[in-house]
């Protein structure tokens, strides 16, 4: 696991285009933190490093929204999932494997999450712009990333 603080969306963003650099296309990439920690602005960063032309926002009504970029994308919002019926139902299964995943609230599908996830918890601090970013299963990438 390793650190990084973000000063403000756009260092957010940025973190999340580097980190994209390093996606084959599999990958899922589990974000954890509260409302308005920045995990759509991080996905947002993201998409862009993938090449996604489409505005991303937090898919919370429609569960998961899905992009095309030099890979698919599937950028879902577990906010208001609560079991593995809700899940299977939003197709996060049947997705698997095939595009990258990005999944907010992760917390709501940790039991069911890809043991190999790229885990990464977004905290706020006091300082309003500031985020801290403890990113796990990318160790060997942290001097590209951080
Ligand atoms: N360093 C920072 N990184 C990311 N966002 C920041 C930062 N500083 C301030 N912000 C602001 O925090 C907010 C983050 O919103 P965002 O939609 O990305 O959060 P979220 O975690 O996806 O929330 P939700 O759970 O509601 O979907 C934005 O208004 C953004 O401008
Ligand atoms: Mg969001």
């Amino acid at each position: 696991m390793f650190q990084y603080v973000s000063k403000s969306t756009a260092d957010t963003e940025a973190l999340g285009e580097r980190t994209a650099s390093l996606l084959k296309g599999t990958e899922q990439i589990a974000l954890f933190g509260d409302l308005g920690a920045g995990k759509t602005a991080f996905t947002r960063g993201i998409c862009r490093g993938l090449g996604v032309a489409d505005g991303v926002s937090s898919p919370t009504f429609a569960i998961v929204n899905a992009y095309r970029g030099r890979v698919p994308v599937y950028h879902f919002d577990m906010y208001r999932i609560t079991s593995v019926d809700d899940l299977f139902a939003t197709g996060f299964y049947d997705y698997a494997d095939t595009g990258v995943l990005i999944i907010e609230w992760s917390e709501n599908i940790e039991s069911e999450l890809d043991p190999d996830a790229i885990r990464i918890r977004i905290l706020k601090s006091d300082d309003e712009n500031e985020r801290i970013f403890e990113i796990e299963g990318l160790d060997a990438y942290a001097d590209i990333i951080g």
